[in-house]
């Protein structure tokens, strides 16, 4: 049999834990009758699972005979994209050929005699989204790994205008925090201000033991403790499982001796993930990280008086690494790292 896990990203792994709850609670607003909200932005560090989840989320509502989904690149035009890809569903090239209604000024489908000419972009996909409306078809758009671009930020003025014209339009996104954060503070795209981030939370610790325990068959205490070196960080899940598959494979035993496979695990983490984490961090956040590693300490009183800071200034550094999905905040009083291995990743990257 051939590793079941997984090192590349953006793509369903093999080796699934299911996110119910935050899953669920984006399409159980998407499908509410009289949505009040038709916008979400998926964010967490890299490696958090984002694609994956919009991913499933897509797929699911595919499969509902009310749902049309369409997946845009955000390098790209996004409106060209968006008329493009709803021009190309079967039923509506169809209907506006027959309507004798030409985009092809646009670039989209091909020139027709006689007809009316459609020349801006806007409206041209105003006339698609009424297609759908009258079908009673419900309209998700899916962007991954936006930035604040030009593109963007006319994509989202436009869907907002068609939001206001009651389309049955939804958007999912998925974004690093500052990128999300950037993309939300433009002033002209003020609905977006208002919509609700999703900060992915770590893969459920019982689940993920369980996966470990049935694919290794190891006993609860060997598998508990393999998901707890993961923290439930999904990228870190798949390189543990992909590493201990390996190392039973070219030892041919059942035993896994996770001192061993450390090294290599330290080195995956670093290589694909944590060395970018660490070059996007400000001096400041920088500071503060390497403090709690160096020291170890988890109070939150300690260590703002390790690098010098007051309740408020402390408090702003602390919610933005926790919104990053770098610090774990849930204790009170406390700050710790949610990702495995990283402090020992900090200590080897400062000393
Ligand atoms: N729910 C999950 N269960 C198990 N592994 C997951 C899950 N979600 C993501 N992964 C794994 O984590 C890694 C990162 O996933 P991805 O969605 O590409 O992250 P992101 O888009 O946040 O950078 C991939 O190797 C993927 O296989
Ligand atoms: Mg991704």
């Amino acid at each position: 049999m051939n590793n079941p896990f997984t090192l590349s990203f953006g793509k369903k792994p093999l080796q699934y834990v299911s996110r119910i709850s935050q899953t669920q609670k984006i399409i159980e607003e998407f499908n509410t009758s009289k949505p009040s909200n038709q916008i979400y932005m998926i964010t967490g560090v890299r490696g958090a699972g984002k694609t994956v989840m919009m991913t499933g989320i897509a797929n699911e509502l595919r499969a509902q005979d009310t749902w049309v989904v369409v997946e845009l690149n955000p390098t790209r035009d996004l409106l060209q994209s968006l008329a493009a890809k709803l021009y190309s569903l079967p039923e509506m090239h169809a209907h506006f050929l027959q309507k004798k209604i030409d985009f092809s000024v646009l670039g989209i489908g091909v020139s027709i005699e006689n007809a009316t000419p459609v020349t801006d972009i806007e409206n041209a996909i105003e006339l698609m989204l009424g297609e759908l409306q009258k079908r009673e078809k419900r309209l998700l758009i899916s962007i991954d790994e936006v930035t604040n671009n030009e593109s963007m930020k006319i994509f989202v003025s436009a869907f907002q205008i068609f939001i206001r014209q009651e389309y049955p339009l939804f958007l999912l996104m998925t974004g690093l925090y500052d990128n999300i954060n950037n993309l939300q503070n433009n002033q002209s795209l003020t609905f977006l201000y208002r919509a609700p981030k999703m900060i992915l939370e770590p893969l459920n610790y019982t689940a993920v033991r369980t996966q470990y325990r049935d694919i290794f068959q190891l006993d609860v205490e060997a598998a508990g403790e393999m998901a707890n070196l993961t923290k439930g960080y999904p990228f870190a899940f798949q390189v543990l499982g992909y590493l201990s598959w390996e190392y039973r494979e070219k030892r041919k035993t059942k035993t896994i001796i996770l001192k061993d496979i450390m090294p290599e695990y330290d080195q995956y983490l670093e290589e694909y993930v944590y060395s970018k984490i660490w070059a996007e961090a400000s001096p400041k956040d920088q500071e503060i990280l390497g403090e709690m590693a160096l020291s170890g300490e988890t109070r939150v009183k300690n260590i703002r008086d390790r690098v010098g800071m007051n309740s408020s200034q402390f408090s702003i550094y602390r919610d933005r690494l926790k919104n990053k999905g770098i610090l774990d905040t849930r204790t009170y009083g406390q700050v710790s790292f949610a990702l495995p291995r990283f402090a020992e990743f900090i200590q080897e990257r400062i000393r």
